[in-house]
């Protein structure tokens, strides 16, 4: 038998929604993470310190005995300055910025990216230190998109030296270059991105579950995200994205974005890193590297996995998971807290 323990685990890009949904999601993150950065799109978004409060509060709840720090976010306006985020700065651990309209409940986004426009808020996050999350995709050709978006990265990371910016789920080499190329640029990768291509998609049967924003792309960036995973690169961190959707949303004309992994994460991170050899680099990506970045301490928490197959349910309340009905090779086999 093969086992790795991990400590801490962290997934840096989560979503939790509300309601049932929160209900039925929020343990089964809680169970195997030690904590977990929370993006704030709901409807409507998080935008100031009651709502996150009460949100952190339905999250706990919903987390139940399980020893999980939920990270909190705000969803960006360009509103925000020093008086406004200087009393929250303890409260949150970073800042998520979505163009507007660019993916599920970002409506009330950035339109256009004017650094003067955006200086106030960057300004007063940089002296609080408050990381900027983003979305980084424009509104040219969905395959294009992220690549596109790169030069905006650059220019922020330029603009405001002492502002942490992480490029949210990854899916394009291009963005790997990018993080070489400023001190202050990070990056999060997701499960699913490390597993399927654009094929694995629309190559066959289109699959409403594997269809998330951004979209997945080429075997070559495929393989650009799991050379760094692999190998933990110190700038790039461990997040799902699992994005819950029910399946009469998935399986529909007007399919909504979001591939949900949650209750898999770590098993099949397990079996791939496994797989490459690599199981000695996994604690980086999955915890390491994130509590550098973010400078956070997260609640102990020891994850046993092994190589023990276990069948993954068809589906988790109204929501169909990553490798429903399936069997996968690895399982966790305790958890310590
Ligand atoms: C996410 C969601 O459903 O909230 N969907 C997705 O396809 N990734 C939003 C996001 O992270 O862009
Ligand atoms: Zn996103
Ligand atoms: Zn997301």
């Amino acid at each position: 038998m093969t086992e790795v323990i991990l400590h801490e685990p962290l997934d840096m890009h989560l979503h939790l929604r509300d309601g049932d949904m929160l209900r039925t999601v929020a343990p089964l993150s809680a169970r195997s993470f030690s904590g977990a950065l929370i993006m704030p799109n709901l409807v409507p978004p998080i935008t100031d310190g009651e709502m996150l409060r009460a949100y952190r509060h339905r999250i706990l709840e919903a987390a139940g005995e399980n020893c999980f720090k939920p990270y909190m976010t705000l969803f960006f306006k360009p509103e925000y300055d020093f008086d406004f985020l200087a009393p929250l700065a303890e409260e949150i651990t970073a800042i998520k910025l979505y163009p507007a309209g660019i993916t599920t409940n970002s409506e009330g986004g950035v339109s256009g990216f004017d650094v003067e426009t955006l200086r106030p808020a960057l300004e007063a996050m940089s002296e609080l230190g408050i990381p900027l999350c983003i979305h980084g995709e424009t509104g040219g050709f969905v395959l294009d998109r992220e690549r596109e978006f790169v030069p905006i990265y650059e220019e922020l990371a330029v603009a405001f030296p002492e502002l942490s910016i992480v490029m949210e789920h990854i899916t394009d080499a291009v963005s790997l270059e990018a993080l070489e190329r400023h001190p202050n640029l990070y990056a999060t990768i997701t499960l699913h991105h490390l597993l399927i291509t654009l094929d694995d998609v629309v190559g066959g049967m289109l699959q409403p579950h594997l269809f998330c924003k951004p979209i997945a792309k080429r075997p070559e960036d495929r393989q650009a995200l799991l050379h760094a995973a692999l190998n933990a690169h110190p700038k790039v961190m461990f997040g799902s994205d699992s994005a819950p959707h029910p399946r009469h949303a998935k399986e529909a004309p007007g399919c909504a974005a979001g591939v949900f992994t949650a209750p898999v994460a770590l098993p099949v991170l397990a079996e791939l890193f496994a797989r490459h050899g690599k199981l000695e680099k996994l604690q980086h990506f999955v915890s390491t590297n994130a509590r550098e970045i973010y400078q956070i301490d997260p609640p102990v928490k020891k994850v046993r996995l092994v190589d023990t197959p276990m069948q993954v349910p068809e589906k988790y309340g109204e929501v169909v998971p990553l490798f429903a009905g399936r069997e996968i090779g690895w399982s966790i086999a305790d958890v310590e807290c």
